[in-house]
């Protein structure tokens, strides 16, 4: 795939609108985690440098075309020092700006246009620019306005964010070193049938776990108590742990579990084998076995890829400690040079985070939704309108 890119362009004085991905984590005004906003901060600053006039576009929940202002961008613009347009179809700030200059429009999704792709929507958001680059990779899955739409108005070009999460996750969805480890996890089956499968026809072995794995246990005729999972969807995590022995990849499901009697933060914490969960049980977090497993597996992989958190990370620490041991085990393997590690997810970035080892994977996605469909080798539609 060979994308459009901000090479050799000559930018001072051009009217840039940039696509970001600023859906970030913001409690009570205030941004709780930057990660995105850092990581799109060199295409901004190379633009910045290079003169151009740059609005920048971006998403922020889903606010459903109403201006809910819930949903603000000002804590955002506030944390990165910006101006806010509060309308960003009223182009009057164009004339105030000066080469150089940087200003964040208020939530796109404020207007039903953006995720409709409104052909009339996306013109006026394109109006009074001269140029477009994509480097919201997180949102490029969706066809919106701001990520498709406008293409059909502005030459239109990919930043560095997204072609570097292009080159590091095609890298390793090509050619990954073997033995290669895929822990897949997070609550649905249903959405990830895809993705397990193009990760089994990758991996030497996937471990399933969260309330994903929670159902094939539930498929294998394990006790799984009051919790979370889907039982209808006992026949595709059979039909998957086919596919797996299939394709000579083994298929690991959870040993064991943390469960409470209820779906809380501060419930007790008991560790309890698959067959002696109670009726009332509610699994909350892998448990110690399948963790010791889990950092075996890891100790023995070249590659690892992993999305999706095994427990409620965010409930620290009493229902963290199957995610903490597996980012802790990625991040001490890849630090000694034995592993090549790649993640994606907002929840499992979020307990890499919380665990302090961001700097200790290889390549941390800003992907979501983005990051599994692109592993599942789909054509991600805000991609495809940039390539060359
Ligand atoms: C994400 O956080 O995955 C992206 O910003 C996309 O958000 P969406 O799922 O609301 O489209």
């Amino acid at each position: 795939m060979k994308l459009r890119d901000l090479s050799g362009l000559s930018l001072r004085g051009k009217y840039v609108l940039l696509r970001d991905d600023f859906n970030v984590q913001i409690l009570d005004g205030k941004i709780t985690e930057g990660f995105r906003i850092e990581r799109s901060m060199p295409t901004i600053e190379f633009l910045r440098d290079a003169g151009a006039r740059v609005a920048i576009v971006s998403h922020l929940g889903r606010p459903k075309g109403i201006r809910d202002m819930k949903y603000s961008l000002r804590g955002v613009a506030e944390y990165m020092k910006l101006p806010l347009i509060e309308d960003c179809l009223n182009k009057d700030f164009l004339g105030n700006m000066k080469d150089g200059d940087v200003v964040l429009l208020e939530n796109v999704r404020f207007y039903p246009g953006e995720e409709a792709n409104d052909a009339e929507f996306a013109k006026q958001l394109a109006n009074g620019f001269d140029l477009f680059v994509n480097d919201a990779f997180a949102v490029s899955h969706r066809a919106h306005a701001s990520t498709v739409g406008v293409t059909e108005y502005l030459p239109s070009y990919a930043g560095m964010l997204l072609t570097s999460e292009i080159e590091n996750i095609t890298r390793v969805m090509e050619n990954p070193k073997h033995p290669v480890l895929s822990i897949v996890a997070g609550s649905k089956v249903s959405t990830k049938i895809g993705v397990l499968r193009a990760l089994i026809k990758l991996s030497d072995t996937v471990i399933v776990g969260g309330a994903l794995g929670t159902t094939f246990n539930y498929a294998l005729g394990e006790k799984v108590g009051n919790s979370l999972y889907e039982p209808d969807q006992k026949d595709n995590a059979l039909e998957i742990m086919k596919y797996a022995a299939d394709n000579n990849c083994r298929l690991l499901v959870p040993l064991d579990k943390g469960v409470g009697p209820v779906f809380e933060p501060n419930a007790p914490r008991t560790d309890k084998d698959m067959n002696d969960i109670a009726d009332t049980d509610v699994i909350i977090d892998g448990g110690p076995k399948t963790a010791e497993r889990d950092v075996i597996e890891i100790g023995q992989a070249a590659t690892v890829i992993w999305n999706g958190t095994v427990g409620m990370a965010e409930w620290m620490p009493t229902w963290s400690h199957g995610s903490f041991a597996i980012a802790r085990a990625i991040a001490e393997n890849t630090r000694n040079g034995r592993l090549h590690s790649i993640v994606g997810g907002g929840d499992t970035v979020a307990a890499l985070d919380a665990c302090g080892v961001m700097d200790d994977i290889t390549y941390v996605s800003t992907g979501g939704g983005a990051f599994l469909e692109f592993i599942e080798g789909r054509e991600l539609p805000g991609i495809k309108v940039l390539e060359q």
